[in-house]
């Protein structure tokens, strides 16, 4: 059965042809064939055992004439406008940055369903300070795990207000899993600021950062 995280990105996807980027075990590229949710997809890994898992899984279920395998980094090995949207989901957050810089054009060119495990707060700074768009963003947990899912599009978006919502944004307030992911960000600050405060040589710039986040997470209606 597929985990909650992964039906949860592949709900976001109904398109023609959907580059799944770090596809490994190809769980996300079968299912949108199975599902019907795309007529066809490139599944790519930087590396050749995953890419292995994910052909023998293709192979499994004789969806070999749907799904093409590539080996290679990022969206380097689609072209610009190839691909009507790509999946990039279960890597660090700054690992999605290094993918989409390294080949903007191509992803500016289609529709981005984005699940970072990690650096959520840089990946949201980094796409609107790039002239990206976060359409729609969700949460989904599994256990006490939280996870985002950001829809991403080439376009222009405000920059956010407050600091606190490049962390927390607030137009994930009314979200039913909303509070898992504001007492999962609470206790992660709490801890930063214990620590700074208990620390012998103090950084006092990292403490006040902190602090001032924990103060205006007060704002939210939760
Ligand atoms: C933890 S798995 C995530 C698999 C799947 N996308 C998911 O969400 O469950 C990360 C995969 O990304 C691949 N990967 C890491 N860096 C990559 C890159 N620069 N380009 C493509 N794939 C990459 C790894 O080889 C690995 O198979």
């Amino acid at each position: 059965m597929l985990t909650e995280r992964l039906n949860c990105i592949i709900n976001y996807v109904n398109n023609e042809t959907v580059a799944d980027i770090g596809t490994d075990h190809g769980y996300v590229a079968t299912e949108l064939i199975r599902r019907g949710q795309a007529k066809r997809v490139i599944a790519a890994d930087v590396r050749q055992g995953p890419l292995n898992a994910a052909i023998e899984n293709i192979n499994k279920y004789g969806m070999g004439d749907v799904i093409e395998t590539r080996l290679g980094s990022g969206l380097s090995v689609i072209k610009p406008y190839e691909s009507d949207l790509a999946v990039i989901a279960g890597m660090g957050g700054e690992l999605i940055i290094e993918i989409i810089k390294a080949d903007i054009e191509t992803a500016r060119s289609m529709e981005l369903v984005l699940q970072p495990m990690n650096a959520q707060y840089e990946l949201r700074l980094f796409l609107i300070e790039n002239g990206f768009m976060i359409e729609k963003e969700d949460i989904v947990c599994e256990g006490n795990r939280v996870y985002n899912v950001m829809i991403v599009k080439n376009g222009h978006m405000e920059k956010f207000e407050k600091e606190i919502y490049y962390h927390i944004p607030k137009y994930l307030e009314n979200n039913p899993k909303f509070y898992m992911l504001f007492n999962k960000k609470k206790r992660e600050f709490e801890k930063i600021v214990k620590g700074l405060k208990n620390s012998n040589n103090t950084d006092i710039e990292r403490l006040e950062y902190y602090s001032s986040l924990l103060s205006e997470m007060e704002e939210y209606s939760i």
